[in-house]
């Protein structure tokens, strides 16, 4: 195949790929693989006929997620680490929010792009917040945060060895979803109190997962929103991580302003997120992630660290910097004067 071709037909038939992985995770084909096994009992114990399941594994070693050894199928390091259902980094939960949520939203793009709106309405039927829409049931809550605590890890880990905790006494995590960066917190910083602060509809997976790391007496809970102003104060050090972009410009501002009022003078605020570039070239991962905030979210853009720190401005914040992270994210942040 000449070669533009080629490049141009293996990004339209992407979602190929996706799918063929979201399916297999479905049909539990990567914990059949445990132990080594040959197709017909990989089939077997997967449930699945072999007709058809040996298409799937002809693909995912196509794709080198399982390779062949003596005819039997065996996991690749990746797929051990993140596709097999009892791995702590098993990302079935993202497979199952992008089928249930993202793909039907992505499948009205050029809809959301002509008309510079997300399609929630016309995919749902439901023109409430993306949020009020997500958290209807407990299991979407758990796939979305069970996901987002996976991906936020590397952040959580590069965030503990680069910044500095120690001269602040009160730590609070505001969305902070499955609480993986205040339980690492708590864990590195005995001495700080530790708090979050979560929408109603998911403050419970929250309560449980801190229960059930043992953190139920040293991390309070407490139920907000922050767009509706309803936080906790009195906390030196606020931490918001990848929600500015769940939100419009317009909302964005409203959420700093009411961050502002609630932390006490000389209080630092730090957001985590993972911005474009300043010459708004990439990254991919991020430019694609703004048309997911289009499809899904209230007006989620995503911004370069300058847009996010002229707005930090606006609302009020004084040395407003950048702070560059090991890890997927970087830390903006603001002082109360
Ligand atoms: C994209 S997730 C990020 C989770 C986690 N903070 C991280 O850094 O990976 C956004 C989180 O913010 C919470 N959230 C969204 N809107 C909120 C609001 N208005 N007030 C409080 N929390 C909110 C959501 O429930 C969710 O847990």
């Amino acid at each position: 195949m000449e070669s533009a071709v080629k490049e141009i037909a293996g990004i339209l038939t992407g979602f190929f790929q996706s799918k063929t992985v979201a399916a297999a995770l479905e049909l539990r084909i990567f914990d059949a693989m445990d132990p080594p096994a040959r197709a017909e009992v990989v089939c077997r114990r997967a449930g699945v006929p072999l007709a058809s399941g040996k298409r799937l594994l002809i693909a995912l070693e196509a794709m080198k997620l399982i390779s062949r050894e003596n005819d039997e199928y065996r996991l690749s390091d990746a797929a051990k680490r993140c596709l097999v259902s009892t791995s702590p980094q098993w990302m079935g939960w993202m497979a199952r929010h992008c089928d249930v949520f993202l793909y039907p939203l992505w499948g009205q793009c050029a809809e959301a792009i002509r008309q510079d709106e997300d399609r929630r309405t016309a995919v749902f039927g439901d023109n409430r917040s993306w949020f009020d829409i997500l958290y209807q049931n407990p299991r979407d809550v758990a796939d979305f945060q069970e996901f987002l605590g996976v991906l936020a890890q590397p952040f959580v880990d590069g965030m503990i060895e680069s910044f500095d905790f120690s001269p602040y006494r009160r730590f609070i995590d505001i969305g902070s979803g499955c609480g993986s960066l205040p339980m690492s917190v708590a864990r590195s910083h005995p001495k700080l109190e530790v708090a979050v602060c979560e929408l109603p509809q998911a403050a419970a997976f929250t309560r449980e997962k801190l229960d059930a790391r043992g953190f139920k007496d040293h991390i309070a809970v407490f139920e907000g929103n922050v767009l509706e102003g309803d936080l906790p104060r009195g906390f030196d050090l606020v931490h918001l991580g990848w929600m500015l972009h769940d939100y419009a410009i317009e909302s964005q501002r409203t959420i700093l302003e009411n961050i502002l009022a609630a932390m006490p003078s000389g209080a630092t605020f730090v957001a985590s997120e993972t911005p474009l570039n300043d010459d708004e070239s990439g990254p991919l991962f991020t430019s694609l992630l703004s048309i997911n905030m289009l499809v899904s979210t209230d007006g989620g853009v995503e911004s370069t660290t300058e847009e996010y720190l002229g707005r930090f401005r606006d609302a009020g914040f004084v040395n407003t910097r950048a702070q560059t992270i090991p890890g997927p994210r970087k830390l903006l942040i603001g002082e109360k004067a």
